[in-house]
């Protein structure tokens, strides 16, 4: 009787733990899938995922649109714009200093030095000329000196420039 009892204890406490066990189981597994399904703001792929859903609205609905549309169409004109050396100075010995100096203060690259030997048959020529030759190059001189961001007249002024050194 008491082996019988003993075999219908152990049975019904296994089924117990197995149930128990399958319980803890189903539990860990329902736990998993609420968390998936949850949109945590944990991590940062889902907080991106979320502001990409927010970004229409909060772009419409905030009043930014119009201004932020205005700045970036501001910013690609000014991009556009060509940028002018030197804020568009047009003081000669300043670009002079800048953008010629390196090569005509040393006689670099054979540029004639700023001294009136060195420019002998050269000032033959017209200002004009020289102007027209310092913006297209010459010889070893590239456009402008290789300053491309000079315009025209910001060549024209430091050529006119160095004319007076010369005299
Ligand atoms: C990279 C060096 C270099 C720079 C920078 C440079 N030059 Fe020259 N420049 C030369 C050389 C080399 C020559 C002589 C070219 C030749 O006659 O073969 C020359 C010649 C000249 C001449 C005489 C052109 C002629 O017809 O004889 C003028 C004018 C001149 N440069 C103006 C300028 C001005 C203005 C700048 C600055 C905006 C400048 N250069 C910057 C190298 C330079």
């Amino acid at each position: 009787m008491s082996a019988e009892h003993d075999r219908i204890f152990i049975k019904n406490f296994s089924l117990t733990i197995v149930g128990l066990m399958i319980f803890t189981v189903l539990i860990i597994a329902l736990a998993i899938g609420i968390h998936n399904r949850l949109e945590l703001s944990d991590t940062p792929s889902r907080d991106a995922a979320r502001q990409d859903r927010l970004q229409p609205f909060a772009g419409v609905y905030a009043g930014e649109t119009g201004r932020a549309a205005a700045e970036e169409a501001a910013a690609a004109a000014a991009a556009a714009e060509p940028q002018v050396a030197f804020d568009g100075s047009l003081d000669g010995g300043l670009i002079y200093e800048r953008a010629c100096a390196s090569c005509h203060d040393g006689g670099i690259a054979g540029a004639p030095e700023m001294e009136a030997s060195a420019w002998a048959g050269r000032l033959d020529k017209s200002k004009e000329e020289l102007v027209a030759n310092a913006i297209n190059g010459i010889g070893a001189m590239p456009p402008r000196g290789g300053r491309r961001d000079l315009s025209d007249e910001q060549v024209e002024v430091s050529v006119a420039y160095m004319l007076d050194m010369l005299e």
